[in-house]
């Protein structure tokens, strides 16, 4: 599909941009961000533009750089093309040493001014990659993959190798989704690669500059563009001069000038005034240094022909199709410009354009093409004459780019907002917060839902060394099933709105340093948890309430090492599918009142060090499939039952330091899988027949009897 736009009579001089060609204190256009990656700020000679440093923009930089994840390196590479844009900036690198694999991307975050009524644009971003060949202080960084993954927001765009001795450079038109574009490097090879780069640069294009007639709103927002080629035909022929970029154009695009081919029946032609020369309109604004120069055929029957070489951008990323604008306007001196009609041909006779009129100066033709399927490695586009022309063929200016599909979402905001609020706690770890928390690729601590826009599903925090109080939004995050925040240093109180999350299944508080009472919980309000540890921290105050949350779901329940009193809840009974119940090491008090037989699943049950007291219920050896019991350091009472003989599946089993008495009467060689028996510190009396002991604890030493 094509479209062709005439526009004429717009005048460039209406549009003249103020000169901003002094070298001191010359601020660059509002919205212009240029990062030198690992480099240093200051005024680029060439364009005037401020180069600034990644501190600002780099996400966790202070942390990065004190780990020493990111350091700077010259960067050597083949010189002899003077062409090469930022050829100063690209003489360094900043490296991301695979050193903390915890990370799963770098990100940059880039500020822009977002306004919500006005809705998305469209801004460029070139980004530029050192040649492999990197060293530090002298010595060669070498031994690294260099493979990794650049991605813009939530969008993966490709996968950069770096080079042997060549920088590479990956230009973007990309569709704001809010007040920032989060553009991040993506450690491959199992998170050992080294990503590195050389310049960061966005330019904001105007509301409507590169929108693609013929395509939805939508759509536009929802793809992005990489440049192929952008040519200005006739343009600056001398190849030692810099190429044509700010200010003379002023979002900064970099201009290359093709080689006429030998023998081609065509010339440049240049015309040396400014005035009256078209310029593409507001949202295309083509400088008038590029406008003001063609090809033009050498007589009325020649044809232009030119090469777009797409094989690389193919390479990018499989099947990409392209968005190609092209300008015609006719620059001829004269005061007659002569009836000019051309028509375009895309590759072998695929598509052969109506013909149109080239209008005279300051009017101009835009050719935009869409959805471009190109089958082979280059596209030939050819410009004929239409039989009526009085002039010869001519072009002013082209764009190529691929179009790829974008993620146009976020993680849910909600979400975002709750994990951020644990930002603050992070300050001295090295945990994952750059970009987007579940796009492209989540963080490492958390595992995202697949739906658009993600939901954060797992958070997993243990042993991260994070210190703080823990946010009361986290029960905010609706779809959360895992919240494990084990072995940290978080202190203050349990956070009541983690009462609220329904659909939570694993939540483990245990071994860091929380305190106080547990919240008052709704009825059931913990219905679907699976486990639940709080082992380890300072908790106070009764379990009542906690039981009343809690359903049959409930299978791992390990409240150890805090300050609980009052007793064993009976209810707990209720929980019948608990296999791990440890409430050991606390301040329990009180008979036990719990009917065992009930939790038919119980394999571990610790109820050591606290002060309970009275008998042992029978209905603990009803609980068939009992394998560890501790009941160790208590106060319990009585005879060691009977009914202890009918735990087939009981490996080991505590109940020394207690107050048990009277003659033991169990046949312990009926428990096959015994190993450890402890019954020590006890009032046990009579005598015990050898027959008693099963074979696998006959000489185990952990044997103590008193
Ligand atoms: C790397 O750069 C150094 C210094 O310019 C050069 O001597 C060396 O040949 C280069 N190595 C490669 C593999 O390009
Ligand atoms: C550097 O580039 C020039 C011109 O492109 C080429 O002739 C030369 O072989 C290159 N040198 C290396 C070491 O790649
Ligand atoms: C946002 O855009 C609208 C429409 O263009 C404009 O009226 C409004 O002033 C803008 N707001 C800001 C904060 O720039
Ligand atoms: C490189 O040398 C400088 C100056 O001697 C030193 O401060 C810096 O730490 C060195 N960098 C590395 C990565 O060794
Ligand atoms: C066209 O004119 C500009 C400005 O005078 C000059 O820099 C450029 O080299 C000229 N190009 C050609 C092909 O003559
Ligand atoms: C005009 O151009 C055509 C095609 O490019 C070529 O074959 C022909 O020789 C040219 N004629 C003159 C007079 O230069
Ligand atoms: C192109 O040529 C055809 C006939 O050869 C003519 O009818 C048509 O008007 C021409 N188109 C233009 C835009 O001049
Ligand atoms: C959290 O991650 C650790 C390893 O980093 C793992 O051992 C643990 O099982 C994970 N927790 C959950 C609930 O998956
Ligand atoms: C029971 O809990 C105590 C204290 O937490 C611990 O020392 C003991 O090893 C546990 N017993 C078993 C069998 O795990
Ligand atoms: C058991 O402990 C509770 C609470 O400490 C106490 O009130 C009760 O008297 C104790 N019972 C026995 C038999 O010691
Ligand atoms: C304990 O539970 C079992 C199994 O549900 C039941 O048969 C028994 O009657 C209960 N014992 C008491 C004292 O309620
Ligand atoms: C204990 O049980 C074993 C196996 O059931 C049996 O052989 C042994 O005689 C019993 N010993 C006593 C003292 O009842």
């Amino acid at each position: 599909m094509y479209w062709a736009v005439i526009f004429s009579g717009v005048l460039l001089s209406n549009l003249i941009l103020s000169p901003v060609l002094s070298q001191s204190t010359v601020a660059s256009p509002e919205g212009f961000i240029s990062i030198s990656c690992g480099g240093l700020s200051g005024v680029d000679p060439i364009t005037s533009l401020q180069w600034i440093t990644d501190e600002s923009h780099l996400q966790s930089f202070q942390s990065l750089s004190q780990e020493k994840v990111i350091i700077t390196a010259d960067v050597n590479y083949n010189e002899s093309s003077p062409s090469l844009p930022n050829g100063e900036q690209l003489k360094t690198a900043l490296v991301f040493l695979p050193i903390q694999m915890t990370r799963s991307k770098f990100c940059y975050n880039l500020p822009i001014a977002f306004n919500a009524t006005e809705g998305s644009r469209n801004y460029l971003l070139r980004v530029m990659f050192p040649s492999q060949n990197l060293t530090v202080n002298g010595t060669a960084l070498s031994g690294y993959a260099t493979r990794f993954y650049l991605t813009v927001d939530s969008t993966y765009i490709t996968t950069i190798e770096l080079l042997p001795s060549m920088p590479q450079t990956i230009e973007l038109v990309v569709s704001s989704m809010d007040n920032r574009f989060y553009v991040c490097l993506v450690p491959l090879e199992d998170k050992s690669s080294m990503p590195a780069i050389s310049t960061l640069e966005l330019r904001p294009f105007n509301p409507d500059s590169y929108g693609r007639t013929g395509q939805s709103k939508e759509k536009q927002q929802s793809s992005y563009l990489m440049l192929v080629d952008r040519l200005d035909f006739g343009g600056i022929l001398d190849t030692e001069s810099a190429p044509l970029r700010y200010p003379a154009d002023p979002f900064d695009r970099i201009w290359l000038s093709p080689r006429i081919p030998e023998g081609a029946q065509f010339e440049a032609y240049n015309r040396t005034e400014d005035a009256n020369l078209g310029y593409g309109g507001d949202s295309v604004y083509f400088p008038s240094a590029v406008m003001r120069s063609i090809w033009r055929g050498r007589n009325l029957s020649s044809t232009i022909n030119f090469d777009v070489y797409v094989k690389r951008a193919k390479a990018r990323r499989p099947l990409p199709t392209f968005w190609f604008q092209m300008l015609y306007s006719n620059v001829v001196s004269g005061a007659v410009n002569p009836h000019q009609s051309v028509r375009q041909i895309d590759g072998d006779l695929a598509s052969v354009w109506s013909p149109f009129e080239v209008p005279i100066t300051p009017g101009f033709v835009q050719i935009m093409s869409l959805d471009q399927v190109i089958g082979s490695d280059s596209l030939t586009i050819t410009i004929e004459p239409n039989g009526t022309t009085e002039a010869p063929v001519l072009i002013n200016a082209a764009e190529i780019h691929g179009e790829f599909a974008a993620v146009a979402v976020r993680t849910s905001k909600v979400d975002v907002d709750a994990v951020r609020k644990l930002y603050p706690n992070f300050a001295s770890s090295s945990v994952d917060t750059a970009g987007d928390p579940c796009l492209p690729v989540p963080w490492g601590w958390l595992v995202c839902s697949i739906e658009l826009p993600p939901t954060i599903t797992q958070i997993n925090l243990t042993g991260e060394g994070v210190a703080g109080v823990l946010p009361s939004v986290f029960g905010a995050l609706s779809q959360l099933t895992i919240l494990d925040l084990s072995e940290n240093n978080f202190d203050g109180y349990f956070p009541d709105s983690l009462g609220g999350i329904r659909t939570l299944r694993e939540l483990n508080l245990g071994h860091n340093k929380l305190h106080g009472e547990l919240p008052l919980f709704s009825a059931k309000s913990l219905d679907n948890l699976v486990m639940l540890s709080l082992s380890s921290n300072m908790f106070r105050g009764t379990l009542d309430s906690l039981m009343e949350a809690l359903d049959e779901s409930i299978q791992n329940l390990d409240l150890s090492n805090n300050k609980f009193v009052g007793a064993v809840p009976w209810n707990i009974e209720v929980l019948e599918n608990l296999e791990t119940l440890d409430m050991s090491n606390n301040q329990l008090s009180s008979e036990l009142a719990v009917n065992f037989s009930k939790l038919r699943n119980l394999k571990n049950l610790n109820l050591s060090l606290n002060n309970l007291n009275g008998t042992l219920p029978d209905s603990i050896w009803n609980s068939r499939n009992l394998q560890f019991v501790d009941l160790s350091n208590n106060k319990f009472v009585g005879p060691v039952p009977g009914n202890i003989e009918l735990l087939e599946n009981l490996e080991n089993l505590d109940m020394s330091n207690n107050q048990l008495s009277s003659e033991l009467e169990v046949n312990f060689s009926k428990l096959r899988n015994l190993k450890t028996l402890n019954l020590s510190l006890n009032k046990l009396k009579g005598t015990v027949p050898d027959s008693i002991w099963p074979d696998s604890i006959y000489n185990n030493r952990n044997l103590q009897f008193v």
